[in-house]
């Protein structure tokens, strides 16, 4: 785990009352040696599936009385509302009371996140100013980061400019003390308004504020698919998956269901390592179930319906 830009976050702080106990071991030795050898045991013995970022969205719309508190191995709860602003997604959160029910199934260290974007909306300048412009007010409401749900954006002019207001946007919230994270569709927005959706993700994945970024490897939900983005795949330069290479932004894939991470027999994990030689970092649960690591392949049957009921009868589609 990179620990790049982490002061005042929760993980740092994780890390730190971790470590407490060994410093405190070893406060009395007089070289320093011990403790560094300590400290760096301590890292490689709790290196395991564990360090994965498992993030979970919660369906705010499906309010408290419904919204499932997602997998006892989240690390992040995930406020999810889909509207433009970061304003109208915040009063969201709040007056569906989701804020306090979101890492309540967690069992490890989990972080909340509010979404802003999302469901056909773009983010633009204005969109992520105005995100930086709620930071105390996010961070009061109980939030530890921000995810821009980027599915269509929009520059000024250029996608520098836009590339330059995200960056804007992710320096100003992270010394808010919030995290931040994006998600978009497949490998790249879908829609790109005055910009290129290829130069803006690359933009994206050399942020050195930006914690992680979250391409969606499904279209309708239930079903992984790991094609880039169809609408920009054939421009120049491609938002083909190959951009994603020497990202310094970790990169925690959303899924439809925890298994398709790394166990199905088409998995995420071996398709980006064997393919690109992209190691990811976790994923993001899209499907409302607490436990979705049953694994129906080769093929259920019957197979899944679109529009059918899964686990506690929360409808798929939206
Ligand atoms: C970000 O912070 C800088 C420096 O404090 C400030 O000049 C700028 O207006 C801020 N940006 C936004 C979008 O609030
Ligand atoms: C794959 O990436 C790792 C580290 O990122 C690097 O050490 C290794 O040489 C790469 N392998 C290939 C075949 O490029
Ligand atoms: C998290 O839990 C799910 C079951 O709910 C399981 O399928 C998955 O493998 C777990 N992930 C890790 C990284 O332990």
């Amino acid at each position: 785990m990179v620990f790049k830009r982490t002061a005042g976050s929760n993980m740092v702080k994780a890390l730190i009352l971790a470590l407490l106990p060994v410093a405190l071991a070893f406060a009395s030795c007089p070289s320093g040696e011990c403790e560094e050898t300590a400290v760096v045991q301590v890292r490689k013995s709790g290196r395991s599936k564990r360090d994965l970022m498992i993030g979970y969205w919660a369906w705010a719309w499906e309010g408290a009385a419904n919204t499932i508190p997602g997998p006892a191995n989240q690390t992040m709860g995930i406020c999810f509302s889909g509207y433009t602003d970061a304003q109208t997604n915040l009063n969201f959160c709040i007056s569906e009371g989701v804020i306090p029910y979101i890492c309540s199934g967690s069992d490890v260290t989990c972080t909340k996140w509010m979404t802003v974007g999302g469901a056909g909306t773009t983010t633009d300048r204005t969109v992520l100013s105005g995100a930086v412009g709620l930071a105390a007010s996010i961070r009061s409401a109980g939030f530890d980061g921000v995810i821009f749900d980027s599915e269509y954006v929009e520059a000024q002019s250029t996608s520098t400019d836009l590339v330059e207001d995200f960056y804007e946007a992710t320096a100003n919230l992270s010394s808010a003390g919030l995290m931040v994270g994006i998600t978009t569709s497949h490998s790249a927005p879908l829609g790109c308004t005055n910009c290129n959706a290829a130069e803006v993700v690359k933009g994206w994945l050399a942020d050195p504020n930006l914690d992680w970024i979250s391409p969606q490897l499904y279209s309708n939900g239930y079903s992984l698919e790991l094609v880039p983005t169809s609408d920009c795949s054939t421009e120049s330069p491609a938002c083909t998956w190959d951009i994603y290479e020497n990202a310094i932004v970790q990169i925690v894939p959303s899924v439809p269901y925890a298994y398709m991470y790394d166990q199905a027999s088409t998995n995420a994990v071996d398709y980006f390592k064997d393919t690109y030689n992209i190691t990811l970092q976790g994923y993001i649960q899209w499907i409302q179930e607490v436990d979705s690591s049953f694994n129906p392949d080769p093929s259920p049957s019957p197979s899944p319906s679109p529009k059918g009921y899964y686990g506690r009868k929360k409808w798929f589609g939206r």
